[in-house]
């Protein structure tokens, strides 16, 4: 078990020192270190058993401190980043040397963002690094949107827990690159396509669903509970000891302790805020597998669809 607080010396202190803390974030809890040090990054690969292949993201308070990092910062991402940031977005953008490659996985890029929570704004302003944060759950499982799901899983390999309450997003941040003639959607997230395109115009969308992506969070298996689990029709379902995650209606046919909704009102932004907790939560009960059924195709919606698709994948 982890020490859990909002003690931002500590969490600052710690940091200070190349080890691991996680974070609060509006999206999911971030596992983060030091984005400068080879030392404490290499610590978060070792947590979380991820590959050295898939680049983490750095976070920073404010646009002006992403010029400390990066080369250039095209009209289209600053545009974003006016707009959007705070927020659930992560611009990918030519680095600077300052930024090791071991960061980055050695691609010339690095995903950068200014996550919206005050605990986490506040500790980015007390340092002099930006902090590297990939999701703090072990590599291919279900996100955390809780401190509690951070420490059950990883609160033996990490000093600190920042607790800064539930994730209010609770799906991570839609990941937008500048290397094309018009910007490009890699990862679905937090902002939607649509909202992203009433600030810039018409994008690409290159969502990987290969076994060997760039962004291995683009891997087509990933996000995945323990147990089986498949995308369908709930209401098609007859065992009793299956489990159901519902988007509007629980299934008559099921126990309802074996099934969770989504969102009663049928509402995607209560949806995506429970999506990972309620996934964990059927994936601890006594059941044989998950069925859950896709979401409304549009806004959060495709990031909800999205992650359920991968953690069905094989
Ligand atoms: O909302 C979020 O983005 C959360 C919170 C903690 O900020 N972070 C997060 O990090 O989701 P992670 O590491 O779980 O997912 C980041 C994804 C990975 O799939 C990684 O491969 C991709 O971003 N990525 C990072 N840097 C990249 C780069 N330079 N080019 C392409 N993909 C990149
Ligand atoms: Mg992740």
């Amino acid at each position: 078990m982890a020490a859990i607080g909002s003690d931002l010396q500590k969490a600052k202190q710690l940091l200070e020192q190349n080890k691991l803390v996680a974070i609060p974030t509006e999206t999911v809890y971030g596992l983060a270190a030091n984005a400068l040090n080879a030392e404490a990054i290499t610590k978060i690969f070792v947590a979380k058993e991820r590959p050295f292949f898939d680049p983490l993201i750095i976070h920073i308070a404010d646009l002006a401190t992403a010029y400390n990092y990066v080369e250039h910062v095209p009209a289209a991402a600053k545009k974003l980043a006016d707009i959007f940031w705070p927020g659930p977005l992560t611009l990918l953008l030519k680095k600077k040397d300052s930024i090791p490659h071991l960061t980055t996985s050695g691609l010339d890029t690095v995903g950068i963002r200014c996550p919206n929570h005050p605990l986490t704004l506040q500790l980015l302003r007390l340092l002099d690094f930006p902090l590297a944060a990939p999701s703090a759950n072990p590599f291919g499982y279900i996100s955390p949107t809780k401190a509690a799901h951070v420490d059950q899983q990883l609160g033996n390999k990490i000093e600190y827990i920042l607790d800064g309450g539930e994730a209010r997003v609770g799906i991570e941040s839609t990941i937008v690159g500048f290397e094309n003639t018009r910007p490009t959607i890699y990862r679905m997230g937090g902002l939607s396509i649509e909202q992203i395109e009433s600030a810039i115009g018409t994008v690409n969308i290159e969502i990987n669903n290969s076994s060997n992506p760039i962004a291995p969070g683009q891997l087509k298996s990933h996000y995945a509970p323990l147990k089986k689990l498949s995308v369908g029709n709930i209401q098609t379902i007859r065992e009793s000891e299956v489990g159901i995650l519902a988007f509007k209606e629980p299934s008559k046919f099921i126990p309802l302790q074996n099934q969770r909704v989504l969102s009663p009102t049928g509402n995607l932004e209560e949806a995506a805020q429970n999506l990972f907790s309620f996934l964990r939560e059927l994936d601890q009960l006594d059941v044989s597998s998950i069925v859950a059924e896709l979401v409304p195709n549009t806004g959060i919606g495709r990031a909800i669809n999205d992650r359920l698709t991968r953690a069905a994948a094989e």
